[in-house]
């Protein structure tokens, strides 16, 4: 297998983007890789999307994108893992590289999602639940993680402060992000007071419904240097799935995808939870970061709202998490999001993250989540 190294990013504003489609958003994001990464071309493609049919009434993007990016006849793949498609297209970009089979593959992420109003976005999610056993009763994944949260609540004694303290770490990040949705702070106030969504998550503990699109360019390793002084090496790869519903796991508190993805990509990456100096984790719901935590090794099992207490999370804390702001206030478009985790760190690892700079970065993680944990993807990047 060759090494694989990242030599160019790009994304799009994340939010409420009315005036741009699904394709041009995505176009923007790619044009803005290829720029960075000086590539002349590329040989092939991989776009995450979670579901372009139920939000904007659009599928076939394998031809679609490639079509209007204007690289035909390239071959381009669509893949979906609910909300880690975009870890996903990386991960298979990565694989087509590392087997010789091309040089220079982009694999991006796009989702257009507010076009739709929230009850059919809210459908279109929960078809990454189980649509019979779960979605059919009425759970959605703001109730799926409400239960989660519930559970953490009861045997370890998470608090409800602690987890509106992730919420205001995330945005007081995000704040300092141009390409947040929600780029503002808040107070844990303004958190326990906001709307009510599914007990005992509100609406200041929930990611948004969001448009928005990202893309990498990889290539060999020994490659890189011709494109960019500044490559970023993936060391480390870790995929893994859990039953798709709750009720199919003995402990809903921990997220055990995320435990054995984490222990892949360690293990490939030849590290260990405290060589990480920052993580961009799938913090869908305040909740899912705490567990994440846990089930990534940056906190002890029961202890991930007392990290988040302590400070640890911080961007000058032990172990900063979510430096651009996470899901919650840079904002979730679900197959987009996998990929702008990745832009994030390599942004941090290339010096070049301005305000939200953590010190000295030279190996960051992405923890990318499918629905309630039925699918993950973790990936370890390092400064070559
Ligand atoms: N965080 C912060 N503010 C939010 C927000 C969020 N998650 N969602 C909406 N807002 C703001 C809006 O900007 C709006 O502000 P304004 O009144 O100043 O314009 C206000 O709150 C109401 O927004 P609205 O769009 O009417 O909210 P909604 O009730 O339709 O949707 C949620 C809110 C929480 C239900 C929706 O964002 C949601 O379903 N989130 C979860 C998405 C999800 O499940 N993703 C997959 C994860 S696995």
């Amino acid at each position: 297998m060759r090494d694989v190294a990242i030599i160019g990013t790009g994304m799009t504003k994340f939010g409420e983007l009315w005036d741009k489609s699904l394709h041009e958003i995505f176009v923007e994001a790619a044009l803005k890789a290829i720029d960075d990464s000086g590539v002349e071309r590329i040989d092939s493609m991989y776009i995450g999307n979670l579901s372009g049919g139920l939000f904007v009434g659009q599928e076939h993007l394998a031809s679609l994108i490639p079509d209007y990016l204007g690289v035909c006849p390239i071959p381009a793949t669509r893949v979906e893992s609910a909300c880690s498609s975009g870890a996903l297209a990386l991960k298979q970009a990565f694989l087509e590289v590392a087997s010789g089979f091309s040089d220079i593959v982009l694999a991006g992420g796009v989702e257009k999602m507010t076009d739709v109003p929230t009850d059919v976005a809210t459908y279109g999610l929960a078809a990454a639940a189980d649509r019979e056993y779960e979605a059919f009763q009425g759970i959605t994944f703001p109730g799926l993680y409400a239960l989660i949260a519930r559970r953490h609540m009861y045997e370890y004694g998470t608090t409800r402060e602690q987890l509106a303290m992730v919420a205001v770490k995330n945005h007081k990040n995000g704040a300092k992000n141009p390409h947040a949705q929600f780029p503002f702070e808040i107070t844990i106030e303004q958190v326990l007071n906001s709307t009510l969504v599914a007990d005992p998550l509100r609406l200041l503990d929930c990611s948004p419904i969001t448009d928005g699109a990202a893309a990498v360019i990889v290539c060999p390793a020994e490659m890189a240097k011709e494109y960019t002084d500044k490559p970023i090496k993936i060391i480390g790869v870790g995929h893994a799935t859990d039953t798709i519903a709750l009720h199919g796991r003995n402990d809903i508190t921990t997220l055990k995808a995320t435990v054995e993805a984490g222990k892949r990509a360690y293990t490939m990456a030849g590290i260990k939870p405290e060589d990480i100096d920052l993580a961009e984790v799938h913090d869908c719901f305040t909740i899912a970061e705490i567990c994440a935590m846990e089930d990534l090794g940056f906190a002890k099992k029961g202890e991930g709202g007392k990290a988040v207490e302590e400070g640890l999370t911080e961007i000058d804390g032990k172990i900063p998490i979510n430096p651009s702001g996470g899901l919650k206030s840079k904002g979730h478009p679900v197959g987009a999001t996998g990929i702008a985790q990745v832009v994030e760190v390599v942004t941090q690892l290339r010096g070049k993250a301005g305000e939200r700079q953590v010190k000295d970065a030279k190996i960051g993680l992405t923890h990318n989540l499918g629905g309630s944990g039925g699918s993950v993807i973790v990936h370890i990047l390092e400064v070559m």
